[in-house]
């Protein structure tokens, strides 16, 4: 999705997968910076380390303290920084990593524009508490939902994240376990459970009153239709996976790096057709 959207934009550049050990995150990352990229993407497990190894954090990586997406940038003669692109052949010698997250604002724009949701005064079920749940959560709430339930696995898990939320957003009301009224604006699934076909659901289905649920998102893209979302579909509710969340954190990514709108339909496009062949 990324090749096709540089490609659309008729930039020069390649997007390319690289593994790295966990312990090289920072030669790797200094490597990238002496070589001139453009940015970079990081994923599990490098978003929370990278947090401490880039040069500046934009307000995005604070806040959540993940970074998913680095920005290079070099110092003009007058002083002010620019992205690496700006300076064509001629880049100055000086060249900084800046670390933005892309993950919370795009799983906003997903449920936005799949599922009508909109976070303001709504009532949501979130399961897990791990790495995408703490960044959800905390998302949420900056967003103003008025109820958050948390279920993790792990219970002390969701009360740190219960704790961390009503500190930092103390008019959000945050709950461990299942709502005790009916409405629910949104369930969210941020665990594990559903990339396997034989995995348990991750919720009860009999706690909730699934004809007051208004819509269901699984961060799960593969497999496209979770046994979650299965259910939920069947009982009526609007429903969508995590695909959305993949593209609009791409997307935004490509827009920091370039500075110009993406072209989001088609590397909507692509990514389908790359990930489930049609
Ligand atoms: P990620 O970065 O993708 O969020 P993670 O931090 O390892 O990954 O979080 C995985 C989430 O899935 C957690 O909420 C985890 O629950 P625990 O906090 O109890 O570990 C949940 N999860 C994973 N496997 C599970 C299982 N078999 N049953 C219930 N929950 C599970």
């Amino acid at each position: 999705m990324q090749n096709a959207g540089i490609a659309a934009l008729g930039l020069d550049w390649r997007y390319l997968a690289f593994d790295v050990p966990p312990d090289q995150l920072k030669p790797a990352i200094e490597g990238a910076k002496a070589l001139r990229f453009v940015g970079l993407n990081l994923t599990v497990p490098h978003k929370l380390p990278a947090v401490d190894l880039v040069d500046v954090l934009d307000e995005s990586a604070r806040t959540w303290g993940a970074v998913n997406t680095l920005r290079f940038e070099a110092r003009t003669t007058g002083g002010e920084w620019r992205p690496i692109p700006a300076f064509g052949d001629d880049v100055p010698d000086e060249v900084r990593a800046v670390g933005f997250n892309t993950d919370a604002s795009g799983l906003l724009q997903a449920l936005r524009e799949d599922l009508r949701f909109e976070p303001l005064g709504s009532r949501v079920v979130l399961l897990g508490a791990g790495g995408a749940g703490r960044v959800a959560a905390l998302k949420l709430a900056a967003e103003r939902v008025a109820e958050l339930f948390l279920i993790n696995r792990t219970r002390e898990k969701a009360e740190a994240l219960a704790a961390d939320i009503s500190s930092r957003y103390p008019k959000v009301k945050v709950e461990i376990g299942y709502p005790t009224s009916p409405s629910v604006d949104l369930v969210l699934n941020a665990t594990s459970l559903g990339l396997k076909r034989t995995d348990p659901l991750p919720l009860e289905l009999n706690r909730l009153s699934w004809d007051r649920v208004y819509a269901v998102y699984d961060m799960i893209y593969r497999p496209a239709q979770t046994r979650l979302l299965e259910a939920a579909r069947g009982a009526g509710c609007r429903v969508a996976n995590g695909l959305g969340m993949l593209l609009y954190q791409g997307t935004q990514a490509l827009e920091l790096w370039s500075g110009r709108p993406a072209p989001v339909e088609l590397m909507r496009r692509v990514l389908r057709q790359n990930v489930y062949g049609a």
